[in-house]
């Protein structure tokens, strides 16, 4: 099926359209147990599910209004312009889930992610996007709804619609009805993610290729996915009995796996720098010292890290530039 016809088929026809939508916050949100791979490129289902934790407070407001004749962007008080690879991918979106083809858009974001350097900036950024799209039409859509639509615009963005910790099954229909975020009603006070941000300018490959890539030619790819799925039990249960050691050694395995299959692609995918070597090096220095932290990285250079709010002290005097988040 078309994807216009996929995804018209879930909103609502004949609603009541607003001039403009009200401004609409969406969390971005980091991956723990990675999204890498997909069992289907246009609906954008994974091979295999994921977890991720949303970072409260830090994304993307977002107002859409009623334009003339041409969708028009602003991010963070600048126009998009045609040439920018984004402009294409938010038209190509709106062009499937706007209701008639008369209307176009004029879409304001204001983010405090920066874009495209592997800081999970599209997951806010589509989250929000549908969010003032439910608005604006009066689709009143259930959270799950928007999620499977998010879905299509960043696979990511499906996990940023709830708090705490959210796992994106994968599913088993070839439709991709069933493919979603769910969040899990742990929490865990105290638990804290720290951004070592050193890089902001835009990745050279974008994730959505270097996924397709890494599918089609790391010979890793099969045994990445298998690790994925027992990485995602193991991890649960780890939530489950705030083990935190073990599910800091989980996460961080989780991610050096996804890197490491990237690697093997043909060519290469590398995102790291010297750098991200350098901080990923600090980090295990540091649990040496006996401080339990462990690090993440998603498809960028910048290195993202859990720990407990009693290390962060101790964390923020080897890293003083860390941006410190209470997940809880
Ligand atoms: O949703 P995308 O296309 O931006 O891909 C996200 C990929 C990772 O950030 C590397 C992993 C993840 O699960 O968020």
């Amino acid at each position: 099926m078309h994807l216009r016809s996929y995804l018209q088929q879930l909103l609502p026809k004949n609603t009541d359209t607003k001039p403009a939508s009200e401004p609409m916050f969406a969390p971005t949100n980091i991956a723990l147990i990675k999204y890498w791979g997909k069992r289907d490129i246009e609906l954008q289902l994974p091979t295999h599910s994921s977890l991720s934790v949303t970072l409260p407070g830090w994304g993307t407001t977002t107002e859409i209004a009623l334009n003339q004749g041409r969708h028009d962007f602003i991010l963070n008080n600048k126009i998009i312009t045609p040439d920018d690879k984004q402009y294409l991918r938010l038209v190509d979106f709106l062009e499937l889930v706007k209701p008639a083809a008369k209307i176009f858009y004029k879409v304001t974001s204001t983010s405090q992610v920066p874009i495209a350097a592997g800081l999970a900036s599209s997951a806010s950024g589509f989250a929000a996007l549908v969010l003032a799209l439910n608005d604006l039409h009066n689709w009143n859509l259930s959270l799950t709804e928007l999620s499977i639509i998010a879905r299509i615009g960043s696979g990511s963005a499906c996990r940023s619609f709830w708090p705490g910790f959210v796992i994106w099954q994968t599913g088993i229909r070839d439709d991709g009805l069933d493919s979603y975020g769910v969040p899990l009603t742990d929490k865990w006070p105290g638990l804290c993610l720290g951004i070592l941000t050193h890089e902001v300018s835009t990745k050279k490959i974008s994730s959505r290729n270097a996924m397709i890539n890494c599918a089609a030619t790391s010979p890793l790819f099969k045994q990445w996915v298998q690790q994925a799925e027992v990485d995602l039990i193991n991890i649960q249960t780890n939530i489950m009995q705030k083990y935190f050691g073990k599910f800091g050694e989980i996460i961080e395995n989780n991610a050096h796996a996804m890197h490491a299959c990237m690697a093997a692609s043909i060519p290469a995918i590398i995102y790291s720098d010297a750098i991200t070597e350098n901080n990923l090096f600090a980090i295990k220095q540091l649990r040496k010292d006996g401080i339990e932290i462990y690090a993440t990285q998603d498809a960028g250079a910048n290195v993202k890290c859990v720990f407990m709010k009693s290390d962060a002290p101790k964390i923020q005097k080897v890293f003083p530039n860390i941006q410190i988040i209470e997940l809880f």
